[in-house]
């Protein structure tokens, strides 16, 4: 956190630019749609001073056949340092660390992970409340398909925050054994006494069969409404990864009140993938930013393509 103290600093400035990662080149692999972490991934690079490539499945040889093992190793061969990988499967960017020598960071693999969403929603809320400490978030919606969720209730739990997953059975992984949270399906009684109302996207795309009756219902019963934001305490924060659905899991108007802290979280996200990029890349203690900030070494961690939350972020091959 002290890291993207520092970068957010950076990033306020007339030109928000350093050069700690001048003569690196971060590549963004992403084979599934992206606005928000692709962009940012992007834009922290650059305000490193890094050169970026973005690599678009659409056009490229994968559409010949091209497999992504030689895809990775074939965009190593030009001189890289960083491949920021998002995939629709589980535990690809881990399968990329072991094909490749440069840096891998998960940038969303499948109903996995999202480290560095996680990342974002921690130091977000630290701005906001000081602490993640003895806070209650409820983390609501489609918990089985998030990747959000799994790598959130793992950064919360371990920042001392207590979470309630609020979902109907369906929308709720088969089992949630290894899990820190309570569960709920009863949205209305825990707002009362959340600090934090965690929305989650309802993933349509990731759904192979019918889950709910109908989306009105499910909005019904667990969409942020105007008359549920009432139920909230008055310092409550309403909080969502993006894209939102308007309408479904959170009313048009609530995404847009002072208590929503969308914009903030994407705004956050650049800061905390600079940071993320220049512990892995940069030259620590020692860098272009000595006097600001004293990072460590880079965040390491195991991760696994399935079961609860596993705490990757990063992965070096
Ligand atoms: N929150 C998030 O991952 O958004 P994108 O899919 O736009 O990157």
């Amino acid at each position: 956190m002290r890291a993207t103290d520092s970068f957010v600093e950076v990033s306020e400035r007339a030109i928000p630019r350093v050069p700690a990662l001048r003569g690196k080149t971060v590549v963004s692999l992403f084979y599934e749609e992206s606005t928000r972490t692709r962009l940012s991934f992007e834009m922290a690079a650059k305000r490193l001073s890094a050169d970026t490539m973005n690599f678009a499945v659409s056009s490229s040889a994968v559409k010949k056949g091209e497999s992504l093992r030689d895809t990775c190793q074939t965009i190593e061969a030009m001189g890289i340092d960083a491949l920021v990988v998002r995939h629709a499967s589980a535990g690809v960017p881990w399968q990329v660390a072991s094909w490749v020598g440069c840096s891998v960071i998960n940038g969303g693999d499948g109903w996995h992970e999202h480290p560095t969403q996680a990342l974002l929603d921690c130091y977000t809320i630290r701005g906001r409340r000081g602490s993640l400490e003895g806070l209650r978030i409820a983390v609501v919606g489609d918990v089985k398909h998030s990747r959000v969720a799994r790598s959130g209730v793992l950064a919360f739990t371990m920042l001392g925050a207590e979470v309630t997953v609020v979902a109907p059975p369906t929308l709720l992984p088969p089992s949630l054994d290894g899990w820190p949270v309570e569960v709920s399906h009863d949205l209305d009684t825990v707002l009362p006494k959340a600090d934090v109302v965690y929305l989650l996207r309802m993933q349509a795309e990731r759904q192979q069969e019918a889950l709910l009756p109908s989306l009105r219902e499910y909005t019904a019963r667990y969409g942020l409404t105007r008359d549920r934001v009432r139920l909230l305490p008055d310092d409550a924060l309403v909080m969502h990864p993006g894209p939102i659905n308007r309408g479904v899991e959170i009313a048009a108007d609530v995404a847009d009140l002072e208590r929503s802290l969308i914009t903030r979280q994407v705004a956050n996200g650049v800061a905390v993938r600079m940071a993320v990029l220049f512990l892995l890349l940069g030259q620590g203690p020692s860098g272009p930013l000595s006097g600001r900030q004293g990072p460590s070494g880079p965040p390491s961690g195991r991760q696994g393509p399935s079961g609860p939350p596993s705490g990757n972020v990063t992965a070096r091959g």
